[in-house]
C-alpha cells in the first residue's frame, strides 16, 4: 500500500503560560497528611482519596510531626486515639507552630461522638470531624474542599505574588527610567552651562536665509553680543548692519562663498550692544538635508577679542622694542660725530684768534650742535640709554621746580594744578630725567586745549598688584598722572604715541620725541607709563615710577658733574685708543690743549704693543669704550697685566657704562660728547684712582 503520508502536522505550539502553571501545579501538588496508629486505616483511607491529592502516612503523632517539618500540606487528617501521642496533644503542637498552626484538621475519630470530645477536638484547632468507619464519599468530598481550598488559595497567593513582582518590575523600570532622565537632564543642564559660560554662541541656520538669521543660538548670546536674541528675530538686517565698516565687504563675501562650498571660517570686528567692536571668529559647515528638516548651517562665534589684544600688545612692544635697539644704534653713532664736532669747536675757540664775526658763527654752531646733542639725549631716553642718577625724589619739590621751569611756556590760557595725596612716597629716579618728562607731558596737554583749560598733574602711591595691568613686577610704586581736558587721542593712534617721531603736530613743531623718552625713561627707571584718553574728553597719561625706601638714598655721584678738584698741572703722558679717526683726532687735540703729551692708537692690540715696548711711559690710558677688535674694558684689564700700575680712564657713548666693572676695581668713565672741563676732571679722577661703586644702579648694562 502506497499511501501518501498526510503531511506531518507541526506539533502544536507549547504554550509556555499554560506550561508554567502545569509544572507549577504538579510541582505543589497539594499533599494530604494521615496519621493513623492503624495500617489498615492508613491504607483504606489512602485508597479513598489517592486519586485526589498526594498521600502522606504517619502511624504516630511524632511521625506526624516529622512530616509537618518538610512540607506545606493541604490537611491534616488526625486520629484521635492513638499510643503515646495522642490525637489531641499532637494538634496541640501543630497549632502552636507558626509554620503549621494554618493547617486545617480534621479528626478522624472511632467512638467518642459525645459532644465534650467534639468540642476538645474543636478547640485543639480541629475544622472538622470524620466517624469511623469511614464512610468513603464523606472523606472523599471533605478532603476535596481542602485540596480545593489549598490548591486556590496557593494559586491566589501565586497570582499576588506574580503580581507584586511585575509591580516591582514596573516600578524598577519607572525609576530607573527617571533616573536616567534626570541624569540627562542634569547633563544637559551643566554643558548648557559651560557653553554660556564661554565667550561662544552655537547656531543654527537656515541654508537659504537671507539675510542670515538663526533659528536657533546656544550659549550666552546676550551676554556675547548685549543684544537679546529677539533683537536678532525683529532685525534680520543687524548682522550686516553692525560689521565693522573694514571687514564688512570680506565677511558678506564669505557669506556667499558659505552658500557654494558648504563651510566658512571668518574672523571679523562687530559692534555690540555697548558700542565696542568685538573681534568673533565665525565658523560654519552645511548639515545635509535629513529627516529632522531642510539643509541648515550649523556654525559658532567665538569672541576672540582678548587673544586679540594680547597679540597686538605683544607686536607693540616687540615692534618698540625693535624701534629702542635702531634708535639706540643710531642715537649712539651721533653721539659719537657730536662728540667730534664739539671738542673741535673747543679746540677752535681755544686756538684761534678769531674776529667777532667768526666768533658768532662758531657760538651759532655750537648751539646747533648742543640741540642735536639734546635731541640724541632723548632718542638715547627712548632707547633706555640714558645715563641716569636716581633718587629719592620728593614730589612737593619736584611741583616747585617744574611749575618754575614752565612759567614762560604754558600762556595765559592754561592753568596748571598740582595736587599731591598725603603721605605720598618719595619716587626713586632721575630727578633731571623726571622734570622733562613731566614738563613734555604738560605741555603736551598745553597743546591739546588750544583754548585754555586746566591741568592737573596729580602724584600718589600705588601698590603692588595695581601695577601688574602694567606689566610691573610687585612692589610700591609713585604714580605721577597729568590730567587734561583737551581733544583727546583717537584709539587708532594711541598706541603709536609713545613710538619716536610719531606727532600729529605740525612740521617744525613737534619732534615727536616726548613720549617716547618718557616712556623710555619710566621703563630705564623700573616704572612704566599708562595712557588713557578719549577723544573729544581728555587725556591722562601716568608716570609709574617705583617708591624710594624710607631712609634717605644719596644720589649717585656722576663724574661729569661731581666736583673734582681741577687735575694736576703736571704735564701727563698719555696714551690715547679711539677706533674713530675723528673723535681721535678731536680728543688728542683737546688734551694736547690741556696741555698734556698725546701718543695715539686707533686699536686695542696696536696701543698694546706700545705699552709693551714701554711698560713705564705712560701716567695714564684714554680708551674709547666700544671698539670693533677689543673693548676698552678688555684693553685696559690686559695693559694692567702689562703696566699695573697706570690708572685708566674709558670714554663711552653708551650710559651706565661707569659702572662696567673691570674686574677688581671700577674704572672712571667719561659719557660722549664731553666738554673740556669735563675731561680735565674726569683726567682728576682717573688719576686719583678708581671710582668706588655707590648706591643702587638701574638701567641696563651696555651691550
Ligand atoms: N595730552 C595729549 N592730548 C592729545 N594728544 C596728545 C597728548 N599727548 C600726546 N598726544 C599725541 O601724541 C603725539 C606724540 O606726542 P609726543 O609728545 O611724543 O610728540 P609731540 O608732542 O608731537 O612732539 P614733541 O613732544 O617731541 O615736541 C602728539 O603729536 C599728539 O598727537
Ligand atoms: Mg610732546
Amino acid at each position: 500500500m502506497n499511501a501518501t503520508r498526510p503531511a506531518a502536522r507541526p506539533p502544536p505550539e507549547p504554550d509556555p503560560a499554560q506550561e508554567e502553571a502545569t509544572a507549577a501545579a504538579s510541582a505543589h501538588r497539594a499533599r494530604v497528611l494521615v496519621v493513623d496508629d492503624d495500617e489498615r486505616n492508613l491504607l483504606a483511607i489512602r485508597t479513598v482519596i489517592e486519586d485526589l491529592t498526594d498521600v502522606e502516612t504517619a502511624t504516630s503523632g511524632e511521625e506526624a510531626l516529622r512530616h509537618l517539618l518538610k512540607g506545606e500540606f493541604a490537611v491534616i487528617l488526625l486520629d484521635v486515639y492513638m499510643p503515646g501521642m495522642d490525637g489531641y496533644e499532637t494538634a496541640e503542637i501543630i497549632r502552636g507552630r507558626e509554620q503549621t498552626k494554618r493547617i486545617p484538621i480534621v479528626f478522624l475519630s472511632a467512638v467518642n461522638k459525645e459532644k465534650e470530645h467534639l468540642l476538645r477536638g474543636y478547640s485543639m484547632g480541629a475544622v472538622d470531624y470524620v466517624f469511623k468507619p469511614v464512610e468513603p464519599v464523606v472523606l472523599r468530598s471533605k478532603v476535596a474542599v481542602f485540596v480545593d481550598l489549598y490548591t486556590m488559595t496557593r494559586e491566589i497567593r501565586r497570582k499576588a505574588e506574580q503580581e507584586q513582582r511585575l509591580l516591582d518590575d514596573n516600578l524598577r523600570a519607572n525609576a530607573e527610567r527617571l533616573r536616567v532622565e534626570q541624569e540627562l537632564r542634569r547633563a544637559e543642564q551643566r554643558q548648557a552651562a559651560i557653553i554660556r559660560s564661554l565667550p561662544i554662541i552655537l547656531y543654527l541656520e537656515p541654508e537659504d536665509a537671507s539675510p542670515r538669521v538663526p533659528q536657533f543660538v546656544g550659549g550666552n548670546f546676550s551676554a556675547v553680543t548685549g543684544f537679546p536674541f529677539d533683537a536678532v528675530r525683529d532685525n534680520p538686517a543687524l548682522w550686516a548692519e553692525r560689521l565693522h565698516p573694514d571687514d564688512r565687504e570680506r565677511a558678506l563675501e564669505a557669506l556667499e562663498e558659505r552658500r557654494r562650498s558648504g563651510v566658512m571660517a571668518i574672523e571679523y570686528r562687530w559692534q555690540c550692544a555697548d558700542g565696542q567692536y568685538k573681534h568673533f571668529l565665525d565658523q560654519a559647515v552645511l548639515l545635509q538635508e535629513s529627516d529632522d528638516g531642510p539643509a541648515q548651517f550649523a556654525g559658532t562665534l567665538l569672541d576672540v577679542s582678548d587673544r586679540r589684544e594680547l597679540e597686538g600688545q605683544l607686536l607693540q612692544a616687540r615692534k618698540m622694542d625693535a624701534i629702542g635697539k635702531l634708535t639706540g644704534g643710531i642715537a649712539h653713532d651721533f653721539n659719537n660725530l657730536l662728540a667730534a664736532v664739539l671738542g673741535g669747536i673747543g679746540l677752535i675757540e681755544r686756538r684761534l684768534p678769531l674776529g667777532e664775526e667768526h666768533k658768532k658763527i662758531v657760538a651759532m654752531t655750537r648751539r646747533a650742535a648742543e640741540q642735536g646733542s639734546e635731541l640724541i639725549g632723548r632718542l638715547l631716553a627712548f632707547a633706555r640709554r640714558q645715563q641716569l642718577q636716581p633718587a629719592g625724589i620728593e614730589a612737593a619739590a619736584l611741583a616747585a621746580t617744574v611749575t618754575d621751569l614752565l612759567a614762560h611756556t604754558l600762556g595765559g590760557l592754561v592753568r596748571l594744578e598740582w595736587h599731591s595725596q598725603d603721605g605720598v612716597g618719595r619716587a626713586y629716579a632721575d630727578s633731571t630725567q623726571l622734570e622733562l618728562g613731566l614738563m613734555n607731558l604738560i605741555i603736551n596737554a598745553r597743546d591739546a586745549m588750544p583754548r585754555g583749560g586746566t591741568i592737573t598733574v596729580t602724584a600718589r602711591n600705588e601698590s603692588a598688584a595695581a601695577g601688574n595691568r602694567l606689566g610691573l613686577p610687585d612692589g610700591d610704586y609713585v604714580v605721577f598722572a597729568v590730567a587734561d581736558t583737551g581733544s583727546g587721542i583717537a584709539p587708532e593712534i594711541l598706541e603709536q604715541v609713545t613710538e619716536p617721531f610719531f606727532t600729529t603736530k605740525e612740521v617744525g613743531e613737534g619732534t615727536g620725541l616726548g613720549l617716547s623718552m618718557v616712556y623710555g625713561f619710566a621703563q630705564q627707571s623700573g616704572g612704566a607709563i599708562d595712557i588713557r584718553s578719549t577723544l573729544g574728553e581728555g587725556t591722562l597719561v601716568e608716570i609709574w615710577l617705583p617708591r624710594a625706601p624710607e631712609e634717605e638714598m644719596p644720589a649717585e655721584a656722576d663724574p661729569e658733574t661731581a666736583e673734582t678738584p681741577p687735575a694736576e698741572t703736571a704735564v701727563l703722558r698719555i696714551l690715547l685708543v679711539d677706533d674713530h679717526d675723528g673723535v681721535r683726532e678731536a680728543t688728542a687735540a683737546m688734551l694736547g690743549d690741556l696741555g698734556h703729551d698725546v701718543e695715539a692708537a686707533g686699536d686695542g692690540p696696536s696701543m698694546l704693543e706700545r705699552l709693551a715696548a714701554n711698560p713705564t711711559g705712560f701716567d695714564l690710558i684714554v680708551t674709547d669704550y666700544a671698539m670693533p677688535l677689543m673693548s676698552g674694558i678688555d684693553m685696559l684689564k690686559r695693559a694692567r697685566e702689562i703696566s699695573p700700575d697706570t690708572p685708566g680712564l674709558v670714554i663711552s657713548g653708551y650710559p651706565n657704562s661707569r659702572s662696567i666693572g673691570t674686574g677688581p676695581d671700577e674704572v672712571a668713565v667719561l659719557a660722549k660728547p664731553f666738554t673740556m672741563t669735563q675731561l680735565e676732571a674726569a683726567i682728576g679722577s682717573a688719576l686719583r684712582g678708581p671710582i668706588p661703586h655707590r648706591g643702587p644702579r638701574i638701567g641696563e648694562p651696555p651691550s
